[in-house]
């Protein structure tokens, strides 16, 4: 019984003091655009994801019966739960409402590179503005968190479309609606399944081989003129797009952003500006998605408030850092090892650690019978400052014999001044 469930990670020290570290970096990067940090329940009720629009989301839940007999979930994403929160304070919440969170998320799903059944997803979401500005400041926290790992715009890049291209699309062939969303998540996995699947479920959603073709080639364009020629020059979402990539310059942060018709995201909720971050060399699912969500509140049985926002899971990001030889060497963080040379000594090397914890250092207290060549061991293999030793001679003077491990000083210490 050493392994776990089926695509869940166990995380020992050395993993959980990287995953420390990337969390500190998302963490960063959301408070340095004035995001607060918020959390929910990882059980909700099943409800809370019944949506009717075929999403794999919704297919891959871990739902069961509690023992009160109550259905419930597991949550596969942060956003119903989010939802949930900002609906039961409707009225009372300031807005804009900018809140973060990192929660552990769970889909049935097959496991693969990147990809697990459990994964931490960043959460970065504004609600109650509609305004452009509110998505590129969005855009501009990853780009702050991909500075911040040493990521360069060389390495991924964020792709940038609107749900309003599709409607638009849709709309000129009769679709709109529950239909809309349904069709979009067919759209979305185009390029993973083969075309007779997709041709098929889309004629289930009654578009037939000319919408097809008429879809798919306005789902190849990769610039704003020829969308504009596509769609027509009164096109909203023509309009939209450019004055989202006006804003992306603003912000110095074009490098970063492509525009591409393709970008659709497989969820049913999103009505406005959606993205997705690529690895440029596009060996690896992406890194993270999100986008505008204005009307989730009414299919949950609130009034609508604006909203728009991204996940960004722990899993392929590490995949990239890691190709790119950007994950950091991290020490365990002790600073000093407290060792007694004999056993009289126990207490007063207690006593040693106590002071050194008091006054905020980080101490390992040697807690057994050691030899100092394990100490010193111990002391390389846990990346420690320095190693304190409570010696008999050196304590009766009222010292403690201290060596700093990088230089390999020794030197003696009044215990008064440590
Ligand atoms: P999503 O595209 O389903 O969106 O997931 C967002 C990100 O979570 C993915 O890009 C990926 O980084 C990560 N992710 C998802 N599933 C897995 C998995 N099985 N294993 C590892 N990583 C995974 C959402 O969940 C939306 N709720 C995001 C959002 C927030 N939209 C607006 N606000």
């Amino acid at each position: 019984m050493t392994q776990g469930v089926r695509g869940t990670r166990d995380f020992y020290p050395e993993d959980m003091r990287i995953r420390s570290w990337l969390f500190d970096n998302f963490r960063s990067a959301a408070r340095s655009h004035g995001f607060e940090e918020y959390d929910a329940p990882v059980l909700e009720h099943e409800e809370l994801y019944t949506r009717k629009q075929g999403e794999d989301i919704t297919q891959q839940l871990y739902n069961f019966e509690d023992k009160g007999e109550r259905k419930v979930a597991l949550r596969p994403e942060m956003t119903p739960s989010l939802a949930r929160m900002v609906m039961a304070r409707a009225g009372a919440l300031p807005t804009p409402i900018k809140w973060f969170s990192i929660p552990q998320c769970w889909r049935y799903e097959r496991t693969q590179r990147g990809r697990g059944r459990e994964h931490y997803q960043w959460n970065v979401d504004i609600w109650g503005s509609d305004a452009l500005e509110a998505d590129v400041e969005l855009l501009s926290v990853l780009v702050n968190f991909f500075e911040g790992v040493g990521l360069t715009a060389d390495d991924l890049v964020i792709r940038i479309s609107s749900r309003k291209v599709l409607e638009e699309v849709l709309g000129s062939l009769g679709i709109s609606g529950d239909a809309f969303a349904a069709t979009c998540i067919i759209v979305d996995k185009m390029d993973k399944l083969p075309d007779d699947v997709v041709a098929a479920q889309l004629a289930e959603q009654g578009l037939g081989e000319d919408a097809v073709a008429t879809i798919q080639s306005t789902l190849g364009v990769d610039d704003l003129d020829s969308l504009a020629a596509a769609l027509g020059g009164d096109s909203a979402a023509v309009s939209e797009l450019a004055a989202l990539f006006d804003l992306i310059d603003a912000y110095g942060i074009a490098d970063w952003v492509a525009f591409d018709a393709s970008v659709v995201r497989g969820l049913a909720y999103y009505t406005g500006p959606v993205f997705e971050a690529h690895d440029r060399a596009g060996q690896l699912r992406a890194i993270c998605g999100g986008g505008r969500y204005d009307r989730l509140l009414s299919s949950l049985g609130g009034n609508d408030m604006p909203a728009t926002g991204f996940g960004f899971g722990d899993m392929v990001i590490m995949e990239l850092l890691m190709d790119k030889g950007l994950v950091p060497e991290l020490a365990s963080g002790n600073e000093d090892i407290v060792i007694a040379i004999n056993e009289d000594l126990r207490g007063a090397a207690m006593s040693v650690a106590t002071k050194l914890r008091a006054s905020g250092r980080t101490v390992d207290l040697v807690l057994e019978d050691k030899r100092m060549k394990w100490a010193f061991r111990h002391a390389e293999r846990t990346g420690a400052q320095r190693l304190v030793m409570v010696m008999p001679e050196e304590w009766a003077a009222g010292n403690v014999r201290i060596k700093e491990l990088e230089s390999g000083e020794e030197s003696d210490v009044a215990v008064g001044d440590l």
